[in-house]
């Protein structure tokens, strides 16, 4: 299984970073395609807790290359401040290589993320505030600035005085403080230079890594449902976390993939604003929030949550042709009088068949529910699935049932080890 994607199946924090720290034993190179210092991956080892914004999850290993693919938005103090954070926590980052063809994130990124979200008034997406909707618009505009470009110190300041200088005038003119430029442009300098042995092209790296056969892993930010074109627009993220995103975003085409990991909570949460059916405004939603400790790791603010919906992992499924389910967090159930899983929406009293592509639409339906009794007993001891309740077995089962792909994976707690593997 030369090379692999894990990917997002909800609105994100699903413990992806978990799952790509227990397939990176079997992996050389991990690579980030998509996204930017918006995500936060957790990996818990030794009761010692890594939060993870830029640097790839494989990183805690030593035969890991942690690769920062050309899909990514790269903010450099963000990056840099890891770095040192992780190295002085002894682990080595020295292997990671940084895609000359990624974008870079610039002040202005922040500055316009943090206007927009204001003008936006009572329909706030609810950023990130991170800059990366507006690094991902200057990409497509093609007036971004690549980390290939540091390799000319000179000509790398002048085009950061330059894009500096025309953001400001914007930033003006929405009636906010300009930039201080000069500053903008010594401090980009020092950690141009400070990156430059670090850039590499990722993809003639990564071809030549699949061609003798090294198992690559695909570390995919966000999730399918804040994809900026698979998501619920415009309550999205800006880049393309489904599988189809992991190509584009790491230079290795389709026909070289031959696993997708789909990671999905045994219920869900969404931080920011959109549509939820599931979402739980009552007290069961606070035990879902209080348990599994869902406050944002970048950002801390609270998750909203509900049940499981089956429904969107069913789309989730096809988007991303997953090949099986990593289910987590199924030890924040333990102790519910009953768990729900949404197997279907009705919307004005008919059964939908296919997934709403409207957001307006997916925030009138009416889920129903399969629901199932729950288990008194703590699942986070379970090492193998006979070890499991048979209540909670009957849950994964419903799950596996009802979204048509084998659930691989059952997480029942935080630390690396706390997973059932199932046959
Ligand atoms: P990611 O963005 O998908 O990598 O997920 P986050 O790291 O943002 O959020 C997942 C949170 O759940 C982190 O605090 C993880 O340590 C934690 N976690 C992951 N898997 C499990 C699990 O099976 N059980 C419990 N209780 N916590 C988990
Ligand atoms: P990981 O990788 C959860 C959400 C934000 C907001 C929307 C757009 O840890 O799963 P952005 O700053 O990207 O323009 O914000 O997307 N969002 C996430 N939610 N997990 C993430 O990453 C997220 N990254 C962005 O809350 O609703
Ligand atoms: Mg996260």
């Amino acid at each position: 299984m030369p090379v692999t994607v894990v990917v997002g199946a909800q609105w994100g924090d699903e413990g992806k970073a978990k799952i790509i720290d227990l397939l990176s034993r079997d992996h050389t190179y991990v690579v980030r395609y998509q996204g930017g210092h918006n995500a936060g991956h957790t990996v818990v080892v030794d009761g010692e807790r890594y939060a993870l914004q830029l640097v790839p999850s494989g990183v805690l290993y030593d035969h890991v290359v942690p690769v920062i693919g050309n899909g990514v938005v790269v903010d450099l103090p963000t990056l840099f401040a890891e770095v040192d954070t992780l190295e002085g926590r002894g682990i080595d980052c020295s292997a990671l290589k940084v895609s000359s063809r990624a974008h870079l994130i610039f002040p202005w990124h922040q500055a316009h993320d943090a206007i927009a979200e204001s003008v936006r008034g009572d329909d706030k997406i609810g950023t990130t505030l991170k800059g990366i909707g507006p690094a991902y618009a200057d990409k497509a505009r093609r007036v971004g600035i690549r980390a290939g470009e540091v390799v000319d110190p000179d000509a790398f300041r002048a085009a950061v005085r330059a894009r500096a200088i025309a953001e400001n005038a914007v930033i003006e003119h929405a009636g906010e403080a300009p930039l201080d430029v000069d500053a903008i442009v010594d401090a980009f300098a020092e950690l141009g230079e400070r990156v430059r042995p670090f850039v590499a092209d990722t993809v003639t790296l990564l071809h030549a890594a699949v061609a003798a056969g090294e198992h690559v892993l695909l570390e995919g930010a966000q999730a399918t449902f804040l994809d900026l074109d698979h998501g619920t627009y415009p309550y999205v993220t800006s880049s393309n976390p489904t599988a189809g995103g992991a190509c584009a975003g790491s230079g290795i085409g389709p026909r070289d993939i031959d696993r997708v990991v789909g990671i999905t909570k045994a219920y869900t949460t969404r931080v920011g604003a959109g549509p939820f059916p599931t979402e739980l405004t009552d007290e069961l939603g606070d035990r879902l929030v209080d348990v599994g400790r869902e406050f944002g790791t970048v950002t801390g603010r609270r998750r909203r949550a509900g049940w499981l919906d089956a429904v969107m992992l069913r789309h989730a499924v096809r988007n991303n042709t997953l090949t099986e389910i990593a289910l987590t967090k199924l030890d924040v159930l333990d102790g519910f009088d009953e768990v729900r899983v949404c197997t279907g929406y009705r919307l004005d009293g008919e059964l939908l068949d296919a997934y709403p592509d409207r957001s307006d639409v997916l925030a009138r339906v009416e889920p129903e529910y399969v629901t199932l009794p729950g288990w008194g007993e703590a699942v986070s001891a379970a090492r193998s699935a006979d070890d499991l309740p048979s209540a909670a077995r009957d849950f994964i089962d419903l799950v596996e049932r009802e979204v048509g792909v084998p659930v691989a994976v059952v997480g029942v707690g935080a630390a690396r080890d706390d997973v059932v593997v199932r046959g």
